[in-house]
């Protein structure tokens, strides 16, 4: 019994007004609760970002969504462990079990399901001996890129063990693939996305990257596009990630952190058959694509 979905998360920022500007024209769209910012995909009924204003860019707190059961379960392995409830970090965030995670970011669960999100037509390519689109244009007219769901955020940190121990023992979620020493890929216990918590080893504690899904990889090159268009600085990408297979483009936003738009990432089944594995340094960061540059810099003010 444990966490069951990755609901939204918050960020504490300089400027809301910037960061209002950056999530739109990612392709989210804003409303205001008790004074913070909240953003949603369109066609799905849930926040999945909240802006607070704050002196310094720094990560707010991470909401998860279990039932009464798994907030039990949870709340009693914190007592095992001699770990605090805390309060929310801002009234408009009320509700629900709060606690701190090593690093000291807060995290929410509380008894809400996830809400469904909008599908996509299958994406069908002509490959070889499977020429699946004939008579059909395969280049989608023009249009803006509409994220479908928030799928993961990666958070820099300095102590890789405690941390993924934490979010294994404490919150129940699972290892799907890890570089040992670098970077740990987690999900949910009931299965889905190759991850929603990726935990990068650094030298200090940081909010590194959100990740939204699209409908393919043409939504992706789409909305990268319209990003950087509107003048925001290029992340990385186009490329494909090894671990989690995704498809990627990131963009920095005003604070240096990333926005990443994904696609076709693995899926892992609730029957526990999918089977972690230690990979060399090779595979942290991509298959295929530009040349990361700054990519996994810790751009987080000390
Ligand atoms: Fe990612």
């Amino acid at each position: 019994m444990s966490v069951q979905s990755l609901l939204s998360y918050a960020l504490t920022v300089p400027e809301l007004k910037a960061g209002q500007k950056f999530y739109t024209t990612f392709g989210l769209s804003s409303g205001e609760r008790d004074g913070v910012l909240a953003f949603r995909c369109d066609g799905r009924d849930q926040d999945q970002v909240f802006l607070v204003e704050g002196r310094k860019k720094r990560l707010n707190h991470v909401r998860f969504g279990s039932d009464d059961k798994g907030i039990a379960a949870i709340r009693a392995r914190m007592q095992q462990r001699g770990i605090k409830e805390i309060d929310a970090p801002h009234n408009a965030f009320g509700g629900g079990l709060w606690l701190q995670d090593p690093d000291g970011h807060p995290i929410n669960v509380r008894p809400e399901s996830p809400k469904p999100w909008r599908s996509a037509p299958a994406f069908a390519i002509n490959s070889p001996g499977h020429y699946q689109r004939a008579g059909q244009r395969g280049a989608p007219d023009r249009h803006a890129a509409r994220p479908h769901r928030l799928g993961h955020v990666l958070l820099h940190t300095p102590r890789l063990d405690q941390m993924v121990a934490f979010y294994i023992d404490v919150l129940g979620m699972k290892i799907s693939d890890r570089v040992p020493g670098i970077i740990s890929f987690l999900h949910l216990p009931g299965g889905g996305d190759h991850h929603v918590i990726a935990l990068l080893a650094d030298a200090r504690a940081g909010f590194h990257h959100a990740s939204f899904e699209v409908a393919s990889p043409d939504e992706i090159g789409l909305g990268a596009q319209q990003v950087m268009g509107a003048g925001y600085k290029n992340g990385w990408g186009f490329g494909r990630h090894v671990l989690g297979s995704n498809f990627f483009h990131y963009l920095r936003d005003p604070w240096n952190s990333l926005a990443e738009y994904f696609c076709d990432i693995d899926q892992i089944p609730a029957d526990g058959s999918w089977r972690p594995g230690d990979h060399p340094p090779q595979d942290s960061l991509y298959l295929w694509g530009p040349e990361p540059g700054d990519f996994a810099l810790n751009f987080e003010e000390a």
